[in-house]
């Protein structure tokens, strides 16, 4: 039997390679519905080609242009929509590659109905790490990490036996800005922002990797993951992307996980968790990438990480802080009204502003998100555009 896969966010980076993977499986796995935010026809022409009859988008304005042009299936709107469209469509694994805190409902929805989540979607992690992990466990539903360093730690610590692995250690390319000191980071503009130079990627990914963010958000989605104490996750700058994570023993050894950057091989293995298929990627070729090289990271100029490690360790309501207020920034970023400096200074500002309370529900987090949200962006419009 084939296995039944809900894509979501199937128009964005991870979304289209996980296409190319459920189209490379020989029928092993089976696309059933996809999802976007307002990309109407770009979803629509993806369930055309593939003969999907039930998409979702985000957007209600943008659900009803897709339903007046595509006619032969079923277009769901809006965050119930979504809900419906993962409780609904009898499927065995749901992709989550939503970008940002939006993706948490999606996450919830899956684990609360038992099925077994392929988690690109790390906001869903930072934001309620807590409480997703405990729906989890709850339902029985498996999370498998798409993000490639969690991908890389999950294959390594699945092979240990329990109370083996005393750390982990997460690799980080370092970002287009990789050695520069915080003053030759005045005034860098998005297009430089998002010459990432090892992935290609979404943009708001792009951005988190140049500010590091993207790292600090990862230790925290390790540390829900894993269940591993903060103070034993460990940030490696690792230029070349070639190693995705390492995993340190009780006996002294430490395993890599090595490969090629290429984000379909996470994908394929969170599909076809506990099988492996054939990849279409090199195999790697040592001689020819000659040497790897690692650095401390500069916390100094890049201040995001040390300000995830800070939150995650504080808990309660301030990874959800963090989060909302990292992607306002780099939402204002993005579009031109905040500079690149500002975009740490935006969230550590955000978090002194915001007392941390205990999470009790899921709703909590919805109040916490809006609450930083609603600071984040008035600390924007002080601030001087890029
Ligand atoms: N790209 C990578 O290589 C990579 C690697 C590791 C982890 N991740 C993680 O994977 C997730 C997706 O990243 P990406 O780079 O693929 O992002 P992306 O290219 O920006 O795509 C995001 C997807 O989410 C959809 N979307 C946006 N806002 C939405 C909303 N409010 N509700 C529902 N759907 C919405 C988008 O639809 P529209 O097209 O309609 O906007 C698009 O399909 C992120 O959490 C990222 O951190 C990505």
């Amino acid at each position: 039997m084939p296995r039944r896969v809900v894509i979501l966010g199937s128009t964005g980076s991870i979304g289209v390679q996980a296409l190319d993977v459920v189209a490379r499986s020989g029928g092993e796995l089976e696309l059933v519905a996809l999802s976007a935010g307002s990309s109407w026809d770009t979803v629509v022409e993806q369930a055309r080609e593939r003969g999907i009859n039930r998409i979702a988008l985000a957007d209600p304005d943008a659900a009803a242009l897709a339903a007046e042009a595509w006619t032969e299936g079923e277009v769901l709107s809006g965050p119930d929509g979504l809900v419906a469209l993962i409780t609904e469509s009898d499927c065995d694994v749901v992709l989550n590659a939503i970008v940002g805190s939006a993706g948490l409902l999606a996450t919830v929805a899956t684990l609360g109905e038992g099925i077994d989540l392929a988690l690109a979607n790390k906001e869903s992690l930072v934001v309620g790490g807590e409480l997703v992990g405990q729906l989890a466990e709850a339902t029985g539903a498996a999370i498998i990490p798409v993000d490639s360093e969690h991908s890389a730690l999950h294959q390594l610590i699945g092979a240990e036996k329990p109370g083996t692995v005393e750390r982990l250690v997460l690799t980080a390319s370092g970002g287009p800005f990789r050695g520069r000191t915080r003053s030759e980071l005045t005034g860098v503009t998005v297009a430089d922002a998002l010459a990432h130079p090892t992935w290609a990627m979404g943009g708001k990914i792009t951005i988190d990797s140049a500010t590091l963010m993207n790292k600090g958000l990862e230790v925290i989605e390790a540390h829900h993951l894993f269940g591993t104490p903060y103070d034993r996750i460990e940030v490696v700058v690792h230029p070349q992307s070639i190693i995705h994570s390492l995993i340190g023993l009780c006996d002294g050894a430490t395993l890599a996980h090595l490969g090629y950057p290429d984000m379909r091989v996470p994908i394929s293995y969170a599909l076809h968790y506990p099988e492996r298929v054939d990849v279409p990627v090199a195999a790697l070729d040592l001689p020819a990438l000659g040497a790897l090289t690692f650095e401390e990271p500069d916390l100094e100029t890049f201040p995001c990480l040390r300000l995830a490690r800070e939150a995650g360790l504080a808990g309660g309501t301030a990874p959800c802080t963090l989060n909302a207020a990292n992607e306002v920034a780099v939402h204002a970023f993005l579009s031109g009204r905040l500079a690149f400096l500002g975009i740490a200074e935006v969230i550590e500002a955000t978090l002194d502003q915001l007392e941390v309370r205990q999470l009790h529900s899921f709703e909590s987090l919805t109040e916490a998100d809006a609450r930083a949200r609603s600071v984040a962006s008035l600390l924007v419009q002080e601030r001087p555009a890029a």
